[in-house]
């Protein structure tokens, strides 16, 4: 087991500094940024009803539900196409209305959760087309999908979801940038652009990894917490809500995700000296937003812990700690700022002595409902 870790002491720590390496195993051969150039060859003649799309629903479970929930972002932004998020679990018992002209993502590390196999089936059955986006090649979940395009994130042994998670977003980008360019919703700028971010990534979340030894000296001060606030807006509130899950399944720790804003409406009553919040405060286009929503945790007392963009001059100021990772562009940002919360959610655990790889009551693949 100790040479399946490649010296390091998790597979879930092995994991996440896998990631560099996954993410460009996610991009490679679809993504030339030089050229200009995208091909998805799992999509097919797919890409034609992707574009036509009325609607596009995104089912999904976990930590892949969270990938789906960056990705409502990416794609309305891009391809402006409505698109919903769903929870397999709930999807499937709803007798949605769905049907034809409607297209189903089913994103799936496992490819076998049993309550995303079920929305699918049912979906299929209804007339919609099925995408698939998962790790694991002939997988259930890919057999049953119309096209789809994998995730090369490799065997993902950590019961917490990481690399997984970042190879998500990785290809959902290129799903949302290839619909986008086809259905002509993006300029010629910002598509170039988003091919170069995306070219880029790698690299920043290999400097985002340099940060694990402040991150453990943070999980140390804040491990004895009862409870953890994660906020975030736009492309950042779906990380909050990944770094607390992350939290929730690795220490024990409650811990809540919100959007930042939101939190005025029932969160912040838990707000006291006691209290870690963590901010995803990357420079994007909500960032005066949340620097007002820093101002009230602090007046409150709160500690706040913020994830910030090189260069911010006004956070550091304000925050008790801070993480400063590399600037990216809004779309990409997610796949760098849940680097720092992965290590977070990690260093707690190891620091408690807790199973990191096994967390209780938790399984990798849950195959029933
Ligand atoms: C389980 C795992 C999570 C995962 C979720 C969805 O709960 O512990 O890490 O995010 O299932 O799994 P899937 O394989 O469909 O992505």
């Amino acid at each position: 087991a100790a040479i399946e870790k490649g010296g390091y002491d998790h597979f879930m720590l092995k994991e996440i500094f896998e990631q560099p390496q996954t993410i460009f195993d996610s991009l490679r051969g679809r993504l030339d940024a030089k050229a200009g150039k995208l091909t998805l060859g799992g999509l097919r003649e797919h890409t034609d009803l992707l574009k036509e799309a009325n609607r596009i629903i995104i089912v999904a479970c976990g930590t892949s539900w969270h990938a789906g929930l960056v990705a409502e972002y990416m794609i309305e932004e891009l391809c402006r196409i409505p698109v919903e998020v769903e929870y397999a679990s709930e999807f499937r018992y709803r007798n949605p209305v769905v049907g034809k002209g409607d297209v189903i993502i089913a994103v799936s590390q496992s490819g076998e959760t049993a309550d995303t196999l079920v929305a699918m089936e049912s979906a299929k059955e209804k007339g919609a087309i099925i995408l698939g986006v998962c790790n694991v090649v002939g997988s259930s979940i890919a057999r049953l999908s119309h096209a789809g395009v994998y995730t090369h994130a490799g065997p993902e042994i950590g019961v917490a979801s990481t690399k997984a998670f970042t190879a998500q977003l990785a290809v959902l980008a290129l799903i949302g940038l290839k619909v986008a360019v086809e259905k002509g919703t993006i300029t010629e700028q910002r598509f170039q652009h988003l091919l170069d971010e995306l070219e880029d990534v790698s690299d920043k979340v290999a400097i985002a990894l340099e940060l694990n030894e402040q991150v453990k000296k943070i999980a140390d001060k804040y491990k004895d917490a009862r409870d953890f606030l994660y906020l975030g807006r736009g492309y950042n509130f779906p990380v909050a809500l990944e770094g607390a899950l992350k939290l929730k399944e690795i220490s024990y720790i409650h811990a809540e995700g919100y959007p930042a804003a939101e939190m005025k409406h029932g969160p912040i009553a838990l707000v006291d000296e006691n209290l870690p919040v963590v901010f995803v405060a990357t420079k994007d286009s909500y960032y005066e937003k949340i620097v007002s929503n820093i101002q009230e945790i602090k007046a409150r007392k709160g500690m706040v812990i913020a994830i910030t963009t090189e260069g911010d001059q006004i956070i550091p100021g304000m925050a008790d700690d801070v993480i400063v990772v590399p600037e990216a562009d809004e779309l990409v940002a997610p796949i760098i700022s849940v680097i720092p919360l992965q290590l977070l959610a990690y260093h707690i655990g190891v620091l408690k002595g807790l199973d990191v790889d096994k967390p209780r009551n938790l399984a990798k693949s849950v195959t029933v409902e």
